[in-house]
């Protein structure tokens, strides 16, 4: 099997639901503008160059609907030779779509590819827009249908993880995200251009464009701020708004190319891609995934869980987060784990969050002058997924 060489990862910024910079603007801007700028950023390449798209997306319907990798394809300028198809696993569906992009170049398929996601949680909500649960088998089998929020306290009631560790954890995210921020140290976001509509005199609507640089999530948080929230999935339960993810609107866009295609155009490569694991868990309590697919990537790697240098796990709940870095081993590495924040904090557009990870760990890599990152999430209706990238 050929190596497969990330030479560009990067992403928009990360914004509220409906409430954020981004909720006039369609998924399609918000894709194939990452996809534009990812080919601009990479020295010696050429749209053209690049032989496939596999864009990650969690609901694809509606505004990101029809085979949203090829329609951005096309809106970001890329000639027609440029194929491009949908990907879903839910909340790893952009780590899928890198993987599988990376597949194409090992197997020798392809010699450039994409790997992106995109999610617009204000355009289409979770769960899409007509949710139509198969009418036998969810009486049989509900747990595949139910909340996320409710598999989160699920996972906080049986793994006794209480609501004090929940809300520190969420207030420790928040923090160094709001510290990374004022830092400048989120290198890997392209400032990128939002719509609003605005009224003119006429009573008619004029789009007008403005420049988002930030994730706009991140909020001045305390432990005791986070103490005083109510419970939103259960009564006596402990999952609240403020130690959950929030959900957003992003896209991001990773380039892969195997050592030939970079001799030969001069792409300078930033990491290998080396392993990429998913597994299946029960459903109602998906959020231990990442807890058996990062040792399941690992064991494809070759590595030990010593050797990773960061960590980037994502915070759909900070119940499921804790139990994941608990049981890995991990509680005395929190140095080494989101090191710049998490979901929580920064938001989790579904689709696309496994590609924009992607693209904050080999940032945060290089930061810390790192070697080995990890890439891992849970997934709705029970599974986890992991990648394995190395600095080169
Ligand atoms: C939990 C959830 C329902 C909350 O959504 P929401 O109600 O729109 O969240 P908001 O941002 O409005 O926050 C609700 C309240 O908590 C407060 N809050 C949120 N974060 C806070 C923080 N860090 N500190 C203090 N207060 C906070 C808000 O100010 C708001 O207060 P208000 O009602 O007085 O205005 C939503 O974020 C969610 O569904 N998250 C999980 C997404 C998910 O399942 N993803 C898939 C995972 S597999």
């Amino acid at each position: 099997m050929r190596d497969a060489y990330i030479v560009q990862s990067v992403r928009t910024p990360g914004c509220k639901q409906k409430r954020g910079q981004f909720k006039e603007t369609r998924p399609e801007e918000l894709l194939s503008f990452i996809m534009k700028a990812a080919v601009e950023r990479t020295e010696g390449l050429k749209a053209g160059d690049i032989e496939d798209v596999m864009c990650g997306c969690a609901f694809p319907e509606a505004e990101q609907g029809l085979n949203i990798g090829r329609i951005a394809a096309k809106m970001a300028g890329f000639p027609d030779s440029v194929s491009g198809a949908t990907v879903n696993r839910f909340c790893a569906s952009g780590l899928e779509a890198i993987a599988l992009a990376s597949a194409r170049v090992q197997m020798g398929w392809s010699e450039i590819t994409m790997g992106a996601g995109v999610e617009s949680m204000t355009f289409v909500p979770m769960g899409g827009n007509v949710p139509r649960p198969h009418p036998e088998f969810s009486i049989e089998d509900p747990s595949m249908y139910i909340s996320m929020g409710i598999t989160a306290e699920n996972v906080a009631n049986r793994y006794n993880v209480s609501r004090a560790d929940q809300d520190a954890f969420a207030a420790d995210s928040q923090a160094k995200a709001a510290k990374a921020a004022k830092a400048g140290l989120f290198t890997e976001i392209v400032p990128t251009p939002a719509y609003k509509y605005v009224k003119q005199a006429d009573g008619t609507y004029k789009k007008e464009q403005f420049i988002v640089s930030i994730d706009d999530g991140i909020r001045e948080t305390t432990v005791e701020g986070l103490g005083k929230l109510r419970t939103v999935f259960a009564l006596n339960g402990s999952v609240t708004a403020g130690n959950s993810s929030q959900t957003t609107d992003g896209a991001a866009a990773t380039i892969i190319a195997s050592k030939a295609k970079c001799d030969e155009l001069g792409l300078k490569p930033i990491a290998k891609v080396v392993a990429y694991a998913s597994v299946g868990c029960k459903s109602d309590e998906m959020g231990v995934g990442p807890r058996y697919a990062i040792p399941k990537a690992l064991e494809i790697a070759g590595l030990k869980i010593e050797d990773i240098d960061i960590f980037e796990i994502n915070e759909a709940f900070a119940s499921q987060a804790i139990y994941s870095i608990r049981e890995l081993g991990l509680s005395d590495s929190m140095h080494k784990i989101n090191i710049h924040g998490g979901a929580i904090a920064l938001g989790h557009p579904l689709g696309c969050t496994g590609a924009k990870l992607t693209a904050t760990c080999l940032a945060n890599l290089k930061e810390v002058k790192g070697k080995y990152g990890v890439v891992s999430m849970c997934i709705g209706g029970g599974m986890g997924a992991a990648a394995i990238f190395e600095m080169v």
